[in-house]
């Protein structure tokens, strides 16, 4: 061990998903039902610093400079695991992240967060991974992060095992100037998280019907994204945000994640479309809204977005880098 940097800190976006992961084939290992596709984004970003000390007794993590919740703290160890093994290592280690969005703020952080561990803890290994590998082992902390690991436009193929569950970079950041504008109307946790919900999809009698849907739009919306189409991208990431709410709701239990602003801001959108501003939205596990749209459409999306009566705060973003060593 002594041969390792033993240190080291890596930076790694949020992403949000055009076509949306819901329903996992192995909830132990996070192989979804489903590809999906997702673009890493700028500026809502996780740093996180691990370091390998011989004399902890434990693993320790600080999220904001506070002590994390043991759920927390256990399932960062859990995932630390994976690697020592991978290293042949049994160290504890001290791990420090700093997010720079609030946590609960509708944008999911196990992303980023689950991308800048596993590049961070495997360098302070001294292993060395490509990207694919990285992918693979970020998925297993949280599914989406497996996309945080490539920077720009990312497809996750589903795969049916470890070894081919992973996503790759469909094009670089500056491949497309989208803007991902988030409508905060509710700022708590999540009532049921992901994992939960994933389990939850097979009871949805709607299940089948997303996944045919999924099937069809995915090579279309990888061809809106090479020829920068956001009028055929948004027809179908609506539909898709939208199927994957109506197995939510359709669940046993049933997953309600929206409340009366969401919708309002849905039919506002519908309102600017007519007036002539094309944006258009995705809704991950939550109540906000992901306004999509282009780069020169920006400041009116979001004068437009702040204007509701529901929308307590906006997030602006676009295509990021992936996960690096800092
Ligand atoms: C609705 O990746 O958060 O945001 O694998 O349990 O950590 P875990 O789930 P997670 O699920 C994300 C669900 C989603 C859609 C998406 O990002 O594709």
């Amino acid at each position: 061990m002594n041969a390792y940097p033993r240190s080291a800190t890596a930076n790694a976006g949020a992403n949000i998903a055009l076509i949306k992961y819901w329903g996992v084939r192995d909830a132990t290992l996070n192989i979804p039902l489903n590809d999906s596709v997702s673009f890493t984004l700028d500026t809502t970003r996780t740093t996180t610093t691990v370091t390998f000390d011989p004399d902890l007794p434990a693993d320790e993590l600080l999220i904001g400079g506070e002590p994390a919740a043991p759920a927390a703290t256990e399932r960062a160890s859990r995932h630390l695991d994976i690697l020592r093994e991978m290293a042949g290592v049994s160290w504890r280690a001290r791990i420090v992240s700093e997010n720079t969005f609030p946590m609960g703020a509708g944008i999911a952080s196990s992303a980023s967060a689950f991308a800048a561990l596993t590049v961070a803890a495997a360098a302070a290994l001294g292993l060395s991974l490509d990207t694919r590998a990285l992918s693979r082992i970020a998925r297993r902390g949280s599914g989406s992060a497996a996309r945080s690991i490539e920077g720009g436009f990312v497809w996750w193929h589903a795969g049916i095992d470890d070894a081919t569950s992973y996503a790759e970079q469909i094009a670089p950041p500056e491949h497309w100037d989208l803007c991902d504008i988030v409508a905060v109307v509710e700022e708590g946790e999540k009532r049921v998280s992901s994992a939960q919900g994933h389990l939850l999809a097979e009871s949805s009698p709607f299940l089948e019907t997303r996944l045919s849907l999924v099937h069809k739009a995915l090579p279309r919306v990888r061809e809106a994204i090479l020829n920068r189409d956001l009028a055929t991208l948004g027809p179908i990431i609506e539909t898709d945000a939208l199927a994957m709410h109506f197995v939510m709701m359709s669940s046993q239990p049933r997953l309600f994640y929206w409340t009366g602003a969401t919708l309002d801001i849905l039919k506002a959108i519908e309102r600017w479309r007519d007036e002539g501003l094309p944006v258009w939205f995705t809704i991950d596990a939550g109540p906000n809204v992901h306004l999509i749209c282009e780069a020169n459409h920006r400041d009116a999306v979001a004068t437009a977005a702040r204007s509701l009566p529901g929308v307590r705060d906006i997030i602006i973003a676009r295509p990021g880098p992936g996960a690096t060593l800092v």
